[in-house]
């Protein structure tokens, strides 16, 4: 009996274009982004699912990439950091985070970023209490939120004033 690990090739959609890979079914698919398709910018903190640092988009939604087998991406429509921040989405918001100091390493913000993303894509003025339950489940070690929240309410704001 053959101890090799059992293959599967899957094809999803990965920042616009189409992918198709042989992985092994036990890769995580922040592994298969990382590590495949060298998309680093998906960070791997606790690969448990705490603290958010893994987040991307499936279909999406914000998931934690650390939690999801590659093969469960199979026909699925993923978006990292690099294809978030190429579609220049996120420019408001990136400049928002320069302006607040809502980052000093930068390990928690792409994954940050992606959610803030998710959350204010209703172009909705968000409430403080709301941001901050958004982010539950993402630990920053070093800026203490309050920063953070300020960032992604201002840009809520400047957001909401605009398609009024
Ligand atoms: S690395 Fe995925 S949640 Fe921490
Ligand atoms: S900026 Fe360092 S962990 Fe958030």
């Amino acid at each position: 009996m053959s101890d090799a690990e059992p293959v599967r090739t899957i094809t999803c959609t990965v920042n616009g274009g189409l992918r198709t890979a042989t992985v092994p079914v036990r890769t995580s698919l922040a592994d298969f982004l990382r590590e495949t398709l060298g998309l680093t910018g998906t960070h791997l903190g606790c690969e448990e699912g705490q603290c958010g640092a893994c987040t991307v988009l499936s279909d999406g939604r914000t998931v934690r990439a650390c939690l999801l087998l590659a093969v469960q991406a199979d026909g699925t429509v993923i978006e990292t950091i690099e294809g978030a921040n190429t579609s220049g989405r996120l420019a408001d918001l990136q400049e928002a985070f320069h302006v607040r100091g809502a980052l000093q390493c930068g390990f928690c913000t792409s994954g940050i970023l992606l959610t803030a993303d998710a959350m204010l894509s209703e172009g909705n003025a968000l409430e403080r209490a709301d941001i901050r339950a958004g982010l539950t489940g993402h630990i920053c070690r070093c800026t203490g939120y309050q920063a953070i929240v300020d960032a992604i309410a201002d840009i809520g704001a400047a957001r909401s004033a605009a398609s009024d």
